[in-house]
């Protein structure tokens, strides 16, 4: 019974290990080349995916087997698990040598021993050549294959009838919003207005960039992705805004109240969600 439990200690340490994976030089690096043809097809699962799910069901299976005393289906997932651990570590060449095939040999032996010392060993080295992959490599694999680059995309500017470059329409948008604030400042607020209608036509425009990367967005429940950030919250924001001016006497602290829930709960929120990614895909191609 306590040689079952050093079994279930190894697995516990496996899977909430306090040990930090991460360098402090954290280095966001393309993925290689070769991992390309893995997501080439984005409507399916991955298959590096389909080989990760593979090795670590049969890794947890083992302990799992283990936990039951059961030495022979624990010998059986260990021979799984060997076998798409290796296979694994083929897929990708670059990262051949973040695979230990020498401590997944010496885990099933452990397991034919019943040697409950080495099999910690082993498993705890086992344990560690995931995280240590996954901590370097995930956040560049998700960076790659899962967000589109905004390079591609074009909105339409209702302002100057053209489809700008994502960036150059950002400006725009930026400009337009600051507009509003120079304008209120100088009391100009029929120049306020119109600018606030410049800027509310750029805004309701943003709309239709959202799909271009929510591709299912249809197939989705009934909240549209569209109600964050450009959504009818902001839209009624600014209604407020144009009620205020209307008075003739605009009140100066609900006017900075407005502009920054704008500010904040469109502009900030969407740029923490989308571009550090964004970020990340530009200084790639500077690299190129
Ligand atoms: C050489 C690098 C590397 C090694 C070693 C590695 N992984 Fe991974 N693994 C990855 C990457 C990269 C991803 C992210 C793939 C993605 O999200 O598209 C991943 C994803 C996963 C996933 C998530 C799959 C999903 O459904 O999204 C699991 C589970 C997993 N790995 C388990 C393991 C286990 C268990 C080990 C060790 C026995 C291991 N991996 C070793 C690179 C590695
Ligand atoms: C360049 C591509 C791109 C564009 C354009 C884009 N998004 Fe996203 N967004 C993503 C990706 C990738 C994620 C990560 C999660 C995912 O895939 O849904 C994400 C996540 C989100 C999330 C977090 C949770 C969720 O629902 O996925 C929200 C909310 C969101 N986006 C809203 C928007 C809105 C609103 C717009 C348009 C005004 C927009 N996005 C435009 C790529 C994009
Ligand atoms: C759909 C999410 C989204 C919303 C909403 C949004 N932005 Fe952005 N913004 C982005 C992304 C993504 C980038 C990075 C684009 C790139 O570098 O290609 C960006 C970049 C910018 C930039 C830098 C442009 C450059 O030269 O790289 C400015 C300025 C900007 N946004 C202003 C604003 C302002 C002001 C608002 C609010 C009125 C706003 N944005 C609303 C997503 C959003």
């Amino acid at each position: 019974m306590k040689k079952i439990k050093l079994g279930i200690i190894a697995l516990l340490f496996f899977f909430f290990s306090p040990l930090p994976a991460f360098s402090s030089d954290f280095v966001v690096a393309p993925p290689p080349k070769s991992m390309d043809k893995y997501y080439a097809d984005s409507g399916r699962i991955s298959e590096w995916i389909a080989q990760m799910r593979k090795l670590s069901t049969a890794f947890s299976a083992i302990f799992v087997s283990l936990d039951k005393e059961n030495w022979v289906l624990a010998e059986k997932y260990s021979a799984k698990f060997i076998d798409s651990y290796k296979k694994a570590s083929e897929m990708i060449p670059e990262w051949k040598e973040e695979f230990d095939l020498k401590a997944a040999n010496e885990l099933k032996e452990s397991i034919l021993a019943k040697d409950m010392k080495k099999l910690g060993r082993a498993s705890e080295t086992l344990g560690k050549t995931c995280s240590h992959c996954h901590s370097k490599n995930n956040t560049s694999v998700w960076a790659r294959y899962y967000w589109p680059s905004t390079d591609t995309i074009k909105v339409l500017d209702p302002i100057d009838e053209k489809e700008l470059p994502y960036d150059v329409f950002m400006e725009k948008l930026s400009d337009s919003l600051k507009r509003i604030s120079v304008n209120f400042e100088q009391e100009d607020f029929q120049q306020a207005w119109r600018s606030l209608d410049v800027f509310k036509k750029r805004i309701t425009s943003l709309r239709s960039v959202c799909s271009k990367c929510h591709v299912d967005e249809w197939t989705k429940g009934s909240t549209s992705v569209k109600e964050f950030f450009v959504g009818n919250d902001i839209l009624a924001v600014l209604q407020e805004i144009k009620k205020d001016f209307a008075t003739g006497e605009p009140s100066e602290k609900n006017f900075r109240k407005n502009i920054d829930y704008i500010n904040k709960r469109s502009c900030k929120t969407c740029h923490l969600v989308h571009q550090p990614v964004a970020a990340i895909q530009q200084a790639w191609q500077q690299k190129n």
